[in-house]
């Protein structure tokens, strides 16, 4: 079989005049020494410090509460705060909404049609219960045409755990009858360090979609770094806000871009490991408001896994039965 059409080149789908992206730097006032301080107390661009209070910010920068005031002030005059936006463009921009097949029919019914773009979907579940294969299956997918289940769109992964496998790339795409070095050549993949490198990394992906028609970012696994660097009771609430703050600009991406974002989340089968209910997915709350569609998966029968949807705001809970085969997800 011939290879399928490339994505096309440039993004068609990004906002028409993509503004230079102002630093921290630009405001009056913030030189090298405040700049760094600011950004290690997490405050790495002007939309964070235009809806910070002078008390965060005086503190953060070892600076008097009027010079941080001035400096939100001056950061919120700058920022693309956004603001309203009238039904009708709100209505435009839905429907732009593209969606991409996981490559289970049963799987995307439970989506409503596929992954969807502007929204982020989670994968939880257990270790090998399928979150990386689907997130393989899924960037394969999304390079098809859309009669194809796909968006002829090009994908960030961010991979956190060192599980990115070029190899399966290869197997999912020659099944898919897509040429394989092209294919790999239209996914951008990027080993995140720590959280904070995993953060930065979805600066660096608005980069990249400003040139190439990025329209899937997947992050897996969302929360591992966040997990493994937050330990005990009291850092849980600097670990919520870093979450909520990373899905914040996930979402931001999404909309942007008209992209799908996919993140995984394993959820522990070690009760002693942590504290809470170790069922259910970290970060819950945090990722349930940002996220718009939660999958649960699970293992059942080899090579089948049943997943399930959970608090979905628009679709009916269920639950669909897929196969993870040497070609892919599967029926
Ligand atoms: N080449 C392959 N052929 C068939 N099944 C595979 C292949 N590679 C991985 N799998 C299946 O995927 C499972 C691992 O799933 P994975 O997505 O890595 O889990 P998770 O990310 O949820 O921990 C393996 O246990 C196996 O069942
Ligand atoms: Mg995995």
């Amino acid at each position: 079989m011939p290879p399928k059409t490339a994505p096309r080149a440039g993004n068609a789908d990004a906002p028409p005049e993509p503004k230079p992206e102002l630093t921290l730097e630009d405001i009056p006032g913030i030189g090298a020494t405040i700049a760094e301080k600011l950004r290690e107390a997490g405050y790495t661009d002007l939309m964070e410090l235009a809806v910070a209070s002078p008390g965060d910010v005086a503190e953060a920068a070892e600076i008097g509460s009027p010079t941080a005031a001035k400096i939100i002030a001056e950061a919120r005059r700058k920022a693309d705060v956004g603001g309203f936006e009238s039904g009708t463009a709100l209505l435009e921009r839905r429907k732009k909404l593209g969606r991409i097949s996981t490559g289970a029919k049963s799987l995307d019914e439970l989506l409503g049609g596929g992954v969807e773009t502007q929204a982020i979907t989670e994968f939880s579940g257990e270790f090998g219960s399928g979150k990386t294969q689907l997130a393989h299956q899924i960037a394969v997918n999304i390079q098809m045409p859309a009669a194809q289940g796909g968006l002829e769109g090009e994908v960030v992964y961010i991979d956190t755990e060192s599980t990115f496998r070029p190899e399966r790339i290869v197997d999912m795409a020659t099944a898919a009858g897509l040429d394989p070095p092209t294919t790999l050549g239209h996914i951008h993949v990027a080993r995140a360090f720590n959280s904070n490198h995993q953060m930065l990394l979805v600066q660096k992906a608005q980069e990249l979609a400003r040139e190439k028609r990025i329209r899937l970012l997947v992050v897996d696994s969302l929360t591992a770094h966040f997990r493994a660097e937050y330990l005990g009771r009291g850092e849980l609430a600097p670990r919520q806000q870093q979450l909520n703050k990373h899905l914040h600009e996930l979402l931001r991406f999404a909309d942007t871009y008209n992209a799908a974002i996919v993140v995984t989340n394993q959820v522990s089968a070690r009760p002693d490991i942590l504290f809470g209910d170790p069922t259910r997915p970290i970060g819950g709350n945090i990722v349930a408001h940002a996220a718009t569609y939660r999958i649960y998966l699970r293992k059942s029968k080899p090579p089948k896994r049943i997943a399930r949807l959970i608090d979905s705001p628009n679709l009916p809970e269920g639950e669909a039965v897929f196969s993870l085969t040497g070609e892919g997800i599967r029926e």
